[in-house]
Formats: structure tokens, C-alpha cells, sequence
């Protein structure tokens, strides 16, 4: 049963969002609305407003924003109904039991952090408990403050004793299976996933444990198991450590980024705390994100060998794509980080990992061991297999430098480089045609998001626009929402009130968003109805030139197929449509 729509009123009038905001963000005032530093994003200068007249936050570095409850969803990683709870308690309002449950049932994702978290503690039992993965641990080097930090457990040697364990404390072994912790059997019962393995739990920014890798004890194979995808896990979307790293990788400016967990672990103990693991799969663009709300360089070290090499090529591009700088640092044969730092020390690593190469020397130094640059086939494919890479540069002047010492280092014409750089372009201008394509839609965004602005002081703006404009000329369905919630609050002659109007869809984060931006920009807007008048224009425009461009092609399409009647349907429609953009 949903929380009636008068109570989340009364709850948000008695809350101040100013007050809420400021217990976890230190806020400054600026005229009349406050500023501060992000907490969703890492920034140095502040974009982060809070507008107490409209009790709405947005930031204008990372696009967060919405009401006092859309604040609290995010920062405590909570759902709507949750947020208004929190702070209906605090203003001492009294809401209807939630259809019988308890608050923790309200969510999934926080049962599943509940169960790991439980699940933690019995693999910490476990290997306190058992001689054997005690032993493991000391032989691989770890010191028991090490396995404190990071959480290390055991799970034992049974295929029910995690279970039995969980059921005897009344979690279902339903809840068990969604936390990939146990898997179904084919009798209708359930088993232990992680049996006779150290455990290596994965935490994420907010110290939630996500899920598990598990290793073997011997020799035997899988070596690592790890948690499936889960409500709350996504092995691309998170990175090993970087809950640990994290402060490290800031102070350092760049973060070494290293494949296993051991190779995390080990340098980290050792005093080389600057890194994350990927886990042995190649980074997503997610992952990079993330990484770059701490630093802007990265430092991979790999395993010499031909999959280490084949991944760290495999996840420069993507680092390169998002104006990450990127190094490569190579281990000599045989070693990981792991097992290099207990031989040779963290100093020698730390040499090594000082000593990496910028991509672009270390790609050309791998081509040049492959081909024959005396030859011109093998200028032609060093070239080719160079120039890609080039390709994804986005700075300019980076690529034209490169070019020139790609030129140097094959001894051919510049010029002629250039024209091969031209060929490779297809991948790049598709890239560019896209930016362009997500440019022009955010152009037409822009003026819907405009207008909705506008229409968001209510009276008379929102008569303005009915006149104007229906509901489906809006193209984005989120605003299109929106607009249809103003418009029927017109008419039943309600306040529109920006926060109240995120309640009121739920606190959906799209719509937060939307309506928070949208405040933003009414307040900088000096002259609402030229904008609004411009902005219609301009919807207007849009839609009249997108339905041309989809008449176009239908007409196409109508005469290479011979269909005479629908032919001239189409044209005497095009003529139509083509008479109101003259005008
Ligand atoms: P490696 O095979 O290089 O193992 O896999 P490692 O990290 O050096 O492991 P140790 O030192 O023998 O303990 C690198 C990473 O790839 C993932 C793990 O995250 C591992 O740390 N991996 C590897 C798996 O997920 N499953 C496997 O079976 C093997
Ligand atoms: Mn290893």
C-alpha cells in the first residue's frame, strides 16, 4: 500500500531540506540558495545547490538532483518509501503500517546487503575456526590484520552448512539463492555455493558487501568462484578495493590497477595502497567512471604473457576514450604483483610501476617486435594496427603529436599517415555522428526542458503553453509525464510546487532530476516569456523537421516499390507540412 500523497505533503512541509542536507554536506550561503561540494561526485570547486524557496538540490557537475527525499535516497541508498519514513519520524509524523512488513522488507537490495553482511561474519568464524585456511593465509603471506581489514573468512567443507546456518537464524533459502550465496538442486532444496574456499568479500563505496570471490586451497579447479549477478552485484559496475584504495588513489593522483585479489592484497599490505583489482575481466566504461572520480591517471601492471598484454590492450582504449592518461608497467615473465612484491619488496614495485610506459610507446614497442618496419608491409601494418588507437584520442593536439612520432618512428610521410588516419575514420566520425545526433536531441531536450520550466511557476506560463502546445509534442516521454501532471493540476486550479511534484511521481530519479534541473534553469532565465515564445518555436521546429525527415524516407521507400496511391498520400502531406515551415 502506498503512503497517501497528503502525508508525504505534511512530512515534506515539515522538513526543511536545508537542515537535512547540511548534516552530511557542509553548505555555504550565496545569495539565496546554499552551495557546497558534491557528495555524489568528486569536485574541488562547488556545483552543488540548495535551493531552500524551492526546497529542491541539484548539481550542476553530475546531473543529481531532486527533493529532500530524492537526497536521502541517494546518499543512504534507500528506497522512497523508506526515505519518508526517516524523516517522518523526526517530524513526528505517524505513517500507516507498511501492509505488515518491517522497514527492512521494504527493499531487497537491503535484505541482500543484511544476508552478506551476515555471511561475512560466518566466513570469519569459519576461518578463525579452522586450522587448515589459517595455515593457507599465513603461507600466502597474509598477516591477521590484513585479513581483518579486508574481511577475509573460509567457508567450510559441507554442502549445507551456510544453509542450515542461515535458516536455523529464519532467512529462506529463497533470499539465500537471490543472494547468490546457495544454489537450487534438482530435488527442489538448495546447496552451499562456496564450499572449502577462502572468501574475499567485495565491498563497495558505501561499505556494502556486494558479493563473494572464493578461492581454492590446492590446486584444484575452478581456482576462484566468484558471486553471480545479483539485485545488488554487477561485476562490471564495481571495482575490488576501491572502498580500501579509495583516499589512497586520490593522495597518489593515479591508481595502479592490478588483476587479482592477491595482487591487490599483498602490495597493499606491504604499503603500496594506490590500486584496484579488476578481477581478470577486461574494465567497463562504468568501471572507468568510477575509477575517475579519484584520479585521472592509471598505471596498469600486468602479466608479461599473451592474455596479460592482450588485456591491458583490450582496456586502453576504453581509458583513452574517457581522457584517462594511461601506463603500462610490465612484470618480468612468471610474476604478479603478488608474488613480485614478496620476492623483490614494495620499493622494487614501486620502481616498476614508476618506470611504466605511456600507451603509445608501449604499443609500438610490442608492433615493432612483430613486424618489419624495413618493409613496407610492415610500416603498413604497424600503422594500422597504431592508428585506432590514435583515433580514440579525443585531444587534438595529443593526436597530431602522436601522429608526428608515429611518422618518425616508421620513416614514412606525414602527410601520407594522415590521409591512413582518414581511412581508419569511419569508427571516429560514427563516434562523431552519434555526438552530433545526442547533441542535436539534447538541443530539442533543452527547449522541452524550457519550457517545463517555465510552467513550473504556474498562472499563467502553464495557460501560455496549453494555447500552444499538446502534451505529445513533448518528444521526451519523462517530461511529456510531467507536463501532463502540471497541466491536469492547472485545471483542478492546485499549487504547483516543484518538490512536492517529485513526490508526487514517486521520487523516480528521471523525474527528480528533470524538475530539478528545470528550477535551475527558471532561475536564470531574465525574460520567461521571450524564452518560453523561443522555446515553443523551436519544439515546433523540431518536430515539424523530424516528421519531414520520416516522410522522406516513407516516400522513398513508396517509390521504389511502385505504390503509386500511397506515393501521393505522402507527397501531398510532405507538400502540406512544407507550406507551414515557409511561413
Ligand atoms: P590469476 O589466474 O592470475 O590468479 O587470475 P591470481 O590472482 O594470481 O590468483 P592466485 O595468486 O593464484 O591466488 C586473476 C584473477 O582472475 C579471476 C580472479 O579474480 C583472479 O584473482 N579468476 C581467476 C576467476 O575469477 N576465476 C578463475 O578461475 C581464475
Ligand atoms: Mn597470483
Amino acid at each position: 500500500m502506498p503512503i497517501p500523497e497528503n502525508l508525504i505533503d505534511q512530512v515534506q512541509n515539515r522538513t526543511d531540506i536545508v537542515e537535512v542536507i547540511s548534516k552530511y554536506v557542509p553548505l555555504k550561503k550565496t545569495g539565496r540558495n546554499f552551495k557546497g561540494n558534491c557528495p555524489f561526485h568528486h569536485e574541488k570547486t562547488p556545483s552543488f545547490i540548495v535551493s531552500p524557496d524551492k526546497q529542491i538540490y541539484h548539481c550542476f557537475g553530475c546531473a543529481a538532483g531532486g527533493n529532500v527525499f530524492s537526497f536521502l535516497m541517494k546518499q543512504e541508498n534507500i528506497t522512497f518509501p523508506e526515505a519518508v519514513e526517516m524523516l517522518a519520524e523526526k517530524v513526528g509524523i505517524v505513517l500507516p503500517r507498511q501492509s505488515g512488513q518491517s522497514k527492512e522488507q521494504a527493499s531487497l537490495a537491503n535484505q541482500l546487503y543484511k544476508v552478506n553482511e551476515l555471511a561475512t561474519e560466518y566466513f570469519q568464524y569459519h576461518l578463525a575456526n579452522n586450522a587448515q585456511a589459517k595455515e593457507y593465509l599465513a603461507k600466502r603471506g597474509i598477516g591477521p590484520d590484513t585479513i581483518k581489514e579486508f574481511n577475509i573468512g573460509y567457508s567450510p567443507e559441507s554442502w549445507d552448512s551456510l544453509l542450515t546456518f542461515f535458516n536455523k537464524k529464519g532467512v529462506a533459502s529463497d533470499l539465500l539463492e537471490k543472494a547468490g550465496l546457495v544454489i537450487p538442486n534438482d530435488r527442489g532444496g538448495h546447496y552451499d555455493r562456496f564450499r572449502k574456499r577462502i572468501i574475499f568479500p567485495i565491498v563497495d563505496l558505501k561499505d556494502k558487501t556486494l558479493g563473494f570471490g572464493a578461492r581454492v586451497l590446492d590446486a584444484s579447479l575452478p581456482k576462484y568462484m566468484n558471486s553471480p549477478e545479483t539485485t545488488i552485484y554487477s561485476k562490471g559496475r564495481n571495482l575490488y578495493g576501491l572502498n580500501i584504495s579509495r583516499e589512497h588513489i586520490k593522495k597518489a593522483g593515479h591508481a595502479l590497477i592490478v588483476e587479482g585479489y592477491l595482487d591487490f592484497i599483498i602490495p597493499y599490505q606491504a604499503g603500496v595502497k594506490n590500486l584496484i583489482a579488476t578481477l581478470g575481466t577486461a574494465l567497463t566504461i562504468d568501471q572507468v567512471k568510477l575509477l575517475k572520480r579519484f584520479a585521472n591517471t592509471v598505471i596498469m601492471v600486468y602479466d608479461p604473457d599473451e592474455a596479460g598484454e592482450a588485456a591491458s590492450l583490450r582496456n586502453t582504449d576504453i581509458f583513452i576514450a574517457e581522457d584517462v592518461n594511461v601506463y603500462i608497467a610490465e612484470l618480468p615473465a612468471g610474476y604478479d604483483p603478488d608474488n613480485y612484491i614478496q620476492k623483490f619488496g614494495a620499493e622494487a614495485f614501486e620502481k616498476l610501476a614508476k618506470s611504466a610506459k605511456n600507451i603509445f610507446d608501449y604499443k609500438i614497442e610490442k608492433l615493432l617486435g612483430r613486424f618489419n618496419i624495413k618493409t613496407s608491409n610492415g610500416k603498413a601494418a604497424v600503422a594500422g594496427e597504431m592508428l585506432p588507437t590514435i583515433s580514440k584520442i579525443n585531444n587534438a593536439v595529443l593526436r597530431s603529436d602522436l601522429m608526428k612520432r608515429l611518422a618518425e618512428k616508421l620513416g614514412v610521410d606525414p602527410d601520407a599517415l594522415k590521409e591512413e588516419l582518414k581511412k581508419v575514420k569511419p569508427d571516429y566520425s560514427a563516434r562523431q555522428i552519434v555526438a552530433k545526433a545526442v547533441e542535436v536531441r539534447k538541443d530539442t531536450r533543452t527547449a522541452q526542458e524550457m519550457v517545463l520550466a517555465v510552467m513550473l511557476e504556474g498562472g499563467a506560463f502553464v495557460d501560455a503553453v496549453k494555447k500552444s502546445l499538446v502534451p505529445d509534442e513533448f518528444v521526451n516521454t519523462s517530461i511529456r509525464d510531467i507536463v501532463k501532471a502540471i497541466f491536469d493540476m492547472h485545471d483542478q486550479n492546485l499549487e504547483i510546487n516543484p518538490a512536492k511534484m517529485i513526490s508526487h511521481f514517486n521520487n523516480s530519479s528521471d523525474a527528480a532530476v528533470i524538475i530539478s534541473e528545470a528550477v535551475n534553469l527558471s532561475e536564470m532565465m531574465l525574460d520567461k516569456e521571450r524564452v518560453l515564445a523561443d522555446c515553443i518555436a523551436r519544439i515546433k521546429k523540431d518536430n515539424l523537421n523530424y516528421q519531414l525527415t520520416e516522410l522522406r524516407s516513407a516516400i522513398k521507400t513508396a517509390h521504389d516499390s511502385n505504390d503509386e496511391t500511397r506515393l501521393n498520400d505522402l507527397i501531398k502531406e510532405y507538400d502540406s507540412l512544407i507550406k507551414i515551415t515557409k511561413v
